[in-house]
């Protein structure tokens, strides 16, 4: 079987964008592919520098993937920083790797350009974590010889770099030593819109987190900022945020049904933002449930993600070895 590998950086409660952009699909594929899922954590130490946000953010991701149906028995599941091989690779990768390819890196040139525009120097609060982090994210791929990894479209460059990287290896020593990974992007939801209309992410501070309480998620969906049209006017579903978060949670029936609703005329925002909250907690409710369980039990949590650690670190030390074999290191 081929192999399936994805992660998740731990720099926030999960929304409905890590959901559908990335677990979803990729429990879709663990039913064909070996798969490998895991919780960034080193990555998110990049920017969240308080160690108790950081340990629940973890424990968050972790209950996350889980909540969401996936069965540690049959996907290896485990936290980045339990595989220390992981960063015995990303030192390998680091010497085949441009310093130009890093400069390149939309995470890094995106900070680079936020620090012009107000006017401070290039490089002011950007870490050496930020500006390689396509470097350790290419060591989780090419460590676990992975085939396809199920991202949102935000993820593709790097997925890429970790292409070129693992190219300049093979190349070097005149050896398929390294997989060659592909990004898998589902287009339909590969950009999750948020509740301002942008994509959705932590740092736009518009998302609809996963396990919001009932209450909260009602709250944040009659927030989605509207136009002026009034109840008697007839609506445009495609050019509609809250049709287009709609779409992600309900029946075709039903969208069938509420884009003819929109069309008639007679219904308001209210209304539209109502059904959209009930396909919302529909779904996500049980959900939430498991969650809460889950993150009540940090010990059952912990021992999951340590079992998941040995099968990974069983696997990983394999690359390890046949690259340190190939590169001269072990005499
Ligand atoms: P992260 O933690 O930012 O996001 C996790 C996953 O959620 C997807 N995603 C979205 N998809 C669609 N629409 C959105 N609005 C949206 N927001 C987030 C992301 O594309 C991603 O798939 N660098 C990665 C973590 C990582 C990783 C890896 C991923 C580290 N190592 C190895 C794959 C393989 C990241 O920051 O994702």
């Amino acid at each position: 079987r081929k192999i399936s590998l994805t992660g998740i950086k731990p720099t926030g409660s999960l929304h409905i964008g890590n959901y559908f952009g990335a677990i979803k699909p990729a429990l879709e594929l663990a039913k064909d592919y070996d798969a490998r899922y895991f919780i960034a954590d080193y990555h998110a130490l990049n920017s969240v520098k308080d160690s108790k946000e950081l340990a629940t953010y973890i424990r968050e991701v972790a209950a996350g993937w889980l909540a969401a149906g996936l069965d540690p028995e049959k996907v290896v599941f485990y936290r980045q920083s339990s595989v220390p091989e992981t960063f015995e690779l990303s030192t390998i990768l680091m010497a085949f790797t441009a310093k130009g390819l890093m400069n390149r890196a939309h995470a890094y040139k995106a900070a680079v350009q936020a620090n012009n525009e107000k006017g401070e120097d290039p490089d002011a609060g950007i870490n050496m974590g930020l500006y390689t982090y396509p470097v350790l994210m290419a060591a989780d791929i090419l460590l676990f010889d992975t085939d396809v990894v199920p991202v949102g479209k935000d993820q593709v460059q790097h997925v890429e770099m970790a292409q070129d990287i693992a190219q300049a290896i093979n190349f070097n020593y005149k050896k398929d030593l390294l997989v060659i990974p592909q990004a898998l992007i589902q287009e339909s939801v590969a950009v999750i819109p948020g509740l301002d209309g942008r994509k959705m992410s932590k740092s736009y501070n518009n998302t609809i987190p996963l396990f919001a309480p009932e209450k909260q998620l009602r709250k944040l969906i009659m927030r989605i900022v509207t136009n002026s049209q009034t109840v008697e006017e007839p609506k445009n579903p495609d050019t509609c945020q809250i049709f287009a978060l709609y779409k992600l949670f309900a029946t075709k029936e039903e969208q069938d049904a509420l884009a003819q609703r929109y069309r008639a005329g007679g219904m308001g925002w209210g209304e539209a933002k109502e059904a959209l909250f009930q396909v919302v907690n529909r779904e996500l409710a049980p959900m939430r449930e498991r969650f809460e369980a889950l993150i009540a039990d940090p010990a059952g949590l912990n021992k999951t993600l340590q079992e998941g650690a040995e099968k990974a670190r069983a696997i990983a030390s394999k690359t390890i070895a046949r690259l340190r074999k190939a590169i001269g290191i072990d005499l």
